[in-house]
């Protein structure tokens, strides 16, 4: 009974990757906690949401507290979602099953990895009464990407995020340091049927890197989220867009969603935060809407405590991914693990609208970030 004990007494998320440190092998700590480069992309993702300052309102009720959202046609009771993360069962034997245990105690939304290693099948059939998306890596062979859309529509999934910073890997040293392997037995599920199962061997190299470099499509463009977009009825959306401009470009080609994301600082280092990007995409996504529809604006990189989850949310996100903390809580106790995670960033998200006097998602609005501009 010491691991449940042990995650009690957990306060905070940051505690908890101390802990998952001490229990994973060095290879699979440092390919879930690493970044690329000299990680300063990673710290600034944390950095700069620790620099915004908050302007809290007194004296509002708040005793009908309600952090639910509707996303997409999706009604969620928080605005926190699970975020695409490959190989969790380099965190816990169960993997992405575990973790969709946990999201569907929470009725949180999870967005399932291509690089799962659970097929997405097994993945709905573990909880089908809850919402999942599925996150697309397009590969050179448009067949198989095609057969992975179609898979994900038929298994019950509710919208396509086609991951878009990742035409190569970033330039991982860790992995590199390690050349990162999949041990044996854990295997990339979906793509079982087509023989793509397994990282290359690689010497001094991520075996990762070298999957991406022979199999991902570098030639990626727009034209071809146009052509996903019109491959499937499904919402799609895009992962990893960080500027105004790209933001255009994305509704044009038919999205209905952009996440904003620098991969967690895994891709390109020196890329701007993540919050530091959202004022632009906000504005560009506010400034087309009126021919476009509602376009659905996602947050992720460093969440990691609830006033985080509200300043996304401030600065005009829809919802957020969270992403590590979630890898750490399945390292520690599989599913009770991560829904540790998720309870604990819903009761700090509580704990800020209440004390920041905001009573629903609707209230969070810019004016509760210092130097915003929209002082009320
Ligand atoms: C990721 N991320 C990711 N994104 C994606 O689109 N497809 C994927 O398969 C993965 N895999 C993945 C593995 C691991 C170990 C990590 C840490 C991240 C990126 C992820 O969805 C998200 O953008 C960031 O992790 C968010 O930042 P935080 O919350 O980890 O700081
Ligand atoms: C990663 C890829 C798989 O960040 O998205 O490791």
């Amino acid at each position: 009974m010491e691991k449940p004990e042990l995650l009690q007494n957990t306060l905070n998320l940051d505690e908890l990757e101390e802990m998952a440190r001490s229990r994973l092998p060095v290879q699979n700590f440092d390919y879930f906690a690493g970044g690329a480069g000299d990680e300063i992309t990673l710290a600034a993702n944390r950095q700069s949401l620790r620099n915004l300052r908050l302007r809290p309102r007194m004296l509002v009720d708040t005793s009908n507290l309600d952090t639910s959202i509707e996303i997409l046609g999706e009604k969620l009771p928080s605005p926190v979602m699970i975020a695409p993360m490959a190989f969790q069962k380099l965190a816990h034997e169960r993997g992405e099953l575990a973790m969709a245990e946990a999201a569907a105690e929470h009725g949180a939304l999870m967005v399932v990895s291509t690089l799962a290693t659970c097929s997405l099948e097994e993945v709905m059939a573990e909880t089908a009464g809850t919402s999942k998306w599925f996150q697309l890596y397009v590969y050179k062979d448009r067949g198989i990407t095609r057969d992975l859309v179609f898979r994900a529509k038929e298994a019950g999934y509710k919208a396509i995020v086609v991951t878009v910073d990742s035409p190569v890997l970033g330039k991982r040293e860790r992995d590199m340091r390690n050349n990162f392997q999949l041990p044996h037995g854990i295997e990339i599920k979906n793509l079982l049927e087509h023989g793509l199962k397994d990282f290359p061997a690689t010497r001094g190299e991520s075996g990762l890197a070298a999957y991406i470099a022979g199999l991902y499509d570098i030639s990626l463009n727009w034209k071809d989220i146009e052509w996903i977009a019109g491959l499937t009825d499904l919402p799609v959306l895009v992962k990893g867009v960080l500027r105004g401009d790209d933001t255009h470009i994305a509704i044009e080609s038919g999205v209905r969603g952009i996440a904003v994301s620098n991969h967690g600082g895994r891709q390109l280092d020196t890329a701007i935060a993540s919050i530091d990007a959202l004022p632009e995409v906000v504005a560009a996504v506010e400034g087309a809407s009126a021919g476009a529809g509602k376009i659905a604006v996602i947050f992720d990189g460093g969440i990691r405590r609830g006033t985080d989850v509200l300043k996304a949310l401030a600065l005009g996100a829809h919802a957020v991914l969270l992403g590590r903390p979630l890898l750490w809580g399945l390292t520690i106790d599989g599913a009770r693990g991560a829904s540790r995670v998720l309870a604990i960033i819903d009761f700090e998200l509580r704990n800020a609208m209440t004390l920041a006097g905001a009573e629903n998602i609707e209230a969070i609005t810019p004016d509760l970030i210092a130097g915003s501009g929209r002082v009320q």
